[in-house]
């Protein structure tokens, strides 16, 4: 008998099918990446001898499944002096295998098939499928270009339904670059208390920041603390990306219900790398001064040349992507990144990839090293005047 993969398939892995289009490992030569989200600096050399001396000492076996106390005693501390808010190490702590495991054990605990999760659009499109794999639905609020993509919790308010169990924030935005000041936060935290929701706030970019933009975690404000889930990662803030390491930050009776899924999924996250985690959060942050120069040196450039072509873009206020606007190409999303692939060699991701609020944008990046930088705006010049003439 020949197998029936249709049958065998779940439903929910048909829903998937497609929605993370495909990726190829073969580089294609002269290709420039102008809108990746991996960051292209290495993490303080503490973290490798961190990870080497844990593999010198045998260090490969499970850990608690909330990881090593270690770890997340620095991560309380640094929870503590950087975002204001106090966690008990031991029962308000997991430490997760990057945050798309946070992301998705914490829609686990929250949603049932049917009840949903507002996010602000355009958003990270994980948090689509994550939903989807639950039964769940997430539903996309839009915002706009005028209001450089804040949204406007009247909205936020008429989208909540009887199955709204939660609202996700991610300040700084991927892919907009918006970053939600501290009374846009209070405004949104006043309506997850009216409604009783609770608030998953996705800190990755906290560390990028720029023209004097703050980042204020959720957890923080009044009120707030007992109804936020926080989580975070080491893969933007210390370029450890392919480590997989994040964490998640809540009141310890919602860790204790996320702790299965956790269990199901990793049982603990990778040991080797949680050294190299502690070893990164327990110093200063002063290599990183000259990391976000030169992110920002980039994001300037970007501007800069948007600017002299006639090109508009979302400001960006923080995280490391340039939202841009390329309506007046006449081109779709989608039509104009598979363009600029095939006709400059030019890697971006389409707007709409977090919801058709970013029909019309592109999201690029400050993420790629130079002379590949420069080069790849020199392309995007020219293809944007070709497209133009
Ligand atoms: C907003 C947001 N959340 C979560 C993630 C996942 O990050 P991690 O590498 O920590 O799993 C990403 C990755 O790009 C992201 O942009």
């Amino acid at each position: 008998m020949t197998l029936n993969l249709e049958k065998h398939l779940s439903t929910r892995a048909k829903v998937l099918q497609g929605s993370l289009g495909k990726q190829t490992s073969v580089p294609i030569a002269g290709l420039i990446n102008l809108g990746s989200g991996t960051p292209d600096f290495v993490p303080p050399v503490e973290v490798f001898d961190a990870m080497q001396e844990a593999l010198s000492s045998n260090r490969v076996q499970y850990t608690t499944w909330t990881g090593i106390p270690e770890l997340r005693k620095a991560i309380a501390e640094k929870l503590k002096r950087d975002n204001h808010v106090e966690y008990d190490y031991e029962n308000e702590l997991i430490v997760t295998s990057g945050a798309q495991e946070a992301l998705m054990i914490t829609l686990m605990t929250l949603l049932d098939p049917g009840d949903n999760a507002l996010i602000p659009s355009p958003h990270y499109d994980e948090y689509t499928r994550d939903t989807k794999i639950l039964g769940g639905e997430l539903i996309p609020v839009a915002t706009t270009p005028e209001s450089n993509f804040t949204i406007d919790v009247a909205d936020l308010e008429a989208a909540i339904t009887p199955r709204t169990k939660a609202i996700v924030i991610v300040s700084p935005n991927n892919p907009t670059g918006t970053v939600l000041s501290r009374e846009k936060l209070i405004e949104i935290g006043a309506l997850a208390q009216k409604y009783d929701l609770i608030i998953v706030s996705d800190e990755i970019y906290e560390y990028y920041v720029f023209d004097g933009s703050e980042h204020v975690s959720m957890a923080s404000l009044p009120g707030m603390r007992e109804r936020t889930i926080t989580m975070n990662s080491f893969s933007k803030s210390f370029g450890m990306t392919g480590l997989r390491l994040g964490y998640i930050a809540a009141p310890a009776a919602l860790i204790e219900s996320m702790l299965p899924f956790h269990h199901a999924m990793m049982i603990c996250a990778n040991v080797v790398t949680q050294y190299g985690g502690l070893a990164a959060i327990s110093q200063s942050r002063d290599w990183f001064v000259d990391v976000l120069k030169e992110y920002d040196r980039r994001r300037q450039s970007w501007m800069t040349l948007l600017e002299s072509i006639g090109i508009g873009y979302s400001k960006p206020q923080g995280a490391y992507y340039i939202f841009v606007d390329i309506r007046s190409t006449g081109l779709t999303s989608a039509a104009f990144v598979k363009r600029a692939r095939e006709e400059a060699k030019l890697v971006f991701q389409p707007g709409t990839i977090g919801g058709g609020a970013g029909e019309g944008f592109i999201r690029g990046a400050m993420t790629t090293a130079s002379p590949a930088f420069e080069e790849g705006l020199e392309r995007f010049k020219a293809f944007i005047q070709k497209l133009k003439s």
